[in-house]
């Protein structure tokens, strides 16, 4: 399967099981918008709740606060988002269809990256089992070929970037002869900036209404709030701020499903530090956040990191830890030591003093601020994408199974009695009565018992509960793991306990 049918089978999968439904789909939808269905709106709930575990919970210093949308218009002044929140616009005179500048050129780089792994899946079929594949890519002369090219846009790209060149930018797409992938023309407008902020308005007349915006980052709740926060729960410096909350980017090149969105939600912490303390605190949340990630079982190899070569208006570092998702590595995450641009902006800005005392040093200082920022929605899809898999069963079949971490996963256990007679769904009934005051149990008797097992495995059900005709003689049941399909039969009582050791979440984030 290609990667593109990868991900299309993906976006469909989410659809066909209650998980990703395009906005006002009855209207033909609004795009880049999507609706979370049932399984959708429990899986975001649970990826919410794991990283409030572990971010709030489990650190005596992080709390958690929820700030309003709608906020006072000089606060993006402040932020610089008012100045500077642009995307580089360039527009095709032919198909009039407008592109991001950048990302053209980043799309461009990733054709020539996916021309190196072209080269480097022929050679490891070729040479099998003892290929070296770091030494073939440091060697062969038409991949180091091609990494040379890449070299030479990143650091052009990065200096017309550096330097908010929007003319040497153009002359790249022009040299690079990049063309429109819906005209296939290379007749292209200068390029301009756009700010990606939604504009609204706060009063009921025109005449008196204040403009708003709709913010495009959930931190300046949290950074306004410092004061607030500080005062009321007495937390001595390094200490953290924590928020989930929706976010609105008038996204230009909103594509590839929720990656992308004009409405998404952002879980965002802002650590607030010592000034000069901020590398050591950088690179233990690197460290943190990445741990976070390996803990829900994703295979290592899917996560990188990313400097930032051209760091944003209030960083002094910044990183993104990147996935991969079935269009490629691209950011998951981003970590930045943010200075203390924010505090002070908003000092300005207010007129209000945004000072924190030492009273061990007697030192008052504005605290640097070291963020961690993660989208939802892109966490959604980074572990729904990968846990999608059809597998080739020894039958001839092909099952298709989502193999969500079964901490995250939706419904954690289905209860099937065998047959819809000889008392079995009284006895299942009474099963399921007693596991849903403490998980998420659906209870299905529809369909023979191997379709609804294939029915759980598409949801991503990790634990489906038979009821048989032994279970009403001896107490006992089956129960049948999602991944290896293996069926064991244990008491009730011993099926719960092996039920609380795998969803334990000690068990998960200490891992
Ligand atoms: N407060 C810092 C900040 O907002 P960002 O890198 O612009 O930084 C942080 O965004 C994270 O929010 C990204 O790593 C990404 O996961 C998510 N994100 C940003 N724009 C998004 C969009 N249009 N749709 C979905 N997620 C988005």
């Amino acid at each position: 399967m290609t990667s593109e049918e990868k991900f299309k089978k993906v976006i469909s999968h989410a659809k066909e099981y209650g998980f990703v439904f395009p906005s006002s789909e009855i209207y033909d939808g609004l795009s880049a918008v999507y609706d979370y269905g049932q399984n959708g709106a429990s899986l975001k709930n649970n990826i919410k709740d794991y990283w409030l575990k572990a971010m709030v919970q489990l650190n005596d210093n992080i709390v958690n606060i929820d700030s309003a949308i709608l906020m006072h218009p000089s606060i993006w002044k402040a932020s610089g988002h008012v100045d500077a929140f642009n995307d580089p616009l360039i527009d095709n005179k032919d198909s009039k269809k407008r592109y991001r500048a950048d990302v053209l050129i980043e799309d461009h780089i990733s054709k020539i990256e996916k021309k190196i792994d072209k080269e480097v899946a022929k050679a490891q079929k070729k040479f099998g089992e003892n290929f070296d594949k770091e030494k073939y890519i440091s060697t062969n002369p038409r991949v180091l070929q091609y990494l040379d090219k890449i070299k030479l846009i990143h650091n052009d790209f990065s200096k017309a970037l550096d330097d908010d060149d929007l003319v040497s930018l153009k002359k790249m797409i022009e040299d690079l002869e990049i063309v429109c992938p819906v005209s296939g023309s290379k007749n292209w407008t200068d390029i301009k900036q756009f700010n990606l902020m939604f504009g609204t308005k706060l009063g009921a007349s025109s005449e008196n209404a204040m403009d708003l915006y709709l913010r495009p980052e959930t931190a300046q709740g949290i950074f306004v709030n410092f004061l607030n926060v500080q005062k009321t729960s007495r937390l001595k410096i390094p200490f953290g701020i924590a928020q989930i909350g929706k976010a609105f980017r008038n996204e230009i090149v909103a594509r590839q499903f929720i990656f992308r969105m004009r409405e998404f939600e952002q879980m965002e912490m802002q650590f607030f530090i010592k000034p000069g303390t901020q590398m050591e605190w950088y690179s233990k949340w690197k460290e943190t956040r990445l741990k976070w990630h390996l803990s829900l079982g994703i295979k290592a190899e899917n996560y990188r990191f990313h400097d930032h070569e051209k760091l944003a208006h209030y960083a002094d570092a910044a990183c993104d830890i990147e996935f991969k998702f079935p269009f490629g590595f691209k950011e998951l995450e981003g970590i930045h030591s943010r200075t203390d641009f924010d505090l002070t902006n908003h000092e300005k800005f207010s007129s209000k003093k945004i000072k924190y005392f030492d009273n061990q040093t007697n030192e008052r200082y504005t605290p640097y601020v070291l963020e961690t920022s993660i989208g939802l929605d892109r966490m959604f899809l980074a572990i729904f994408s990968n846990s999608l898999e059809e597998e080739d069963l020894k039958d001839g079949s092909i099952r298709t199974v989502l193999k969500l971490p079964s901490i995250l996963a939706p419904i954690k256990i289905a209860i099937l009695p065998l047959i819809k007679k000889d008392g079995l769904p009284e006895l299942a009934k009474k099963i399921f009565k007693k596991l849903k005051w403490d998980y998420e149990v659906i209870y299905d008797e529809k369909d023979a018992v191997g379709r609804r097992y294939r029915r759980q495995d598409a949801l991503g059900t990790p634990f489906c509960i038979t009821v048989d005709h032994q279970s009403i003689e001896d107490g006992t049941v089956t129960i049948r793991d999602r991944d290896s399909m293996i069926q064991e039969r244990l008491t009730i009582d011993e099926v719960t306990s092996k039920i609380k050791s795998a969803l334990n979440i000690q068990t998960w984030l200490k891992a």
